[in-house]
């Protein structure tokens, strides 16, 4: 069984995320989607709300499970018996940032290797951060996320402005 985890805050699935999951798919038997719970992050979506629209987003792909993780991820793949990391890249400004994490999740576990796939252009320049800022100012956001990511996205933000 050939395993690969796809880390991220996933705050929320993309996708430009969904393209690289279904890319990783092909390649191994099994890829989980693991939701990193980072206390440091403000994020828009609780770990629940991001797994539960992630296992909505994946259901067409049957060898993808969806978790969540606390703490390193070097060591959640030790306990998921990942052979992989997978990681998207869009941009070479995506680049410095994910050697850096590579090379320290190397140092960490040697036997752990990174893989980095690259969506298709036309989600290149589509970011979680920039689809929300698109979202919160009432903008259209249905071609760069799943529909349930997209009403999610539009009840946050109706909740928030009758707040
Ligand atoms: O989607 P993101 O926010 O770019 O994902 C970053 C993530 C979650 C993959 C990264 O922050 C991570 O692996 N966090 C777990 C903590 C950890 O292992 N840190 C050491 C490696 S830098």
């Amino acid at each position: 069984m050939l395993r690969a985890i796809y880390p991220g805050s996933f705050d929320p699935i993309t996708n430009g995320h969904l393209d690289v999951l279904s890319r990783a798919a092909r390649l191994f038997d099994e890829v989980i989607m693991a939701v990193a719970i980072n206390q440091s992050k403000q994020v828009l979506f609780s770990v629940e709300e991001r797994v539960d629209l992630l296992k909505i987003s994946c259901q067409h792909l049957p060898n993808v499970r969806v978790a969540s993780f606390n703490g390193l991820l070097v060591d959640f793949a030790r306990q998921s018996e990942a052979k992989a990391v997978i990681r998207g890249l869009r941009a070479v400004s995506d680049f410095e940032f994910e050697f850096q994490m590579a090379l320290m999740n190397r140092s960490l576990e040697p036997e752990l290797e990174a893989l980095f796939l690259m969506p298709s252009e036309e989600y290149s320049y589509i970011s979680s951060r920039m689809v929300k800022e698109v979202a919160r100012l009432g903008g259209e956001v249905s071609r760069f996320v799943p529909k349930c990511v997209e009403a999610a996205l539009k009840a946050r933000f109706a909740a928030q402005r009758g707040a």
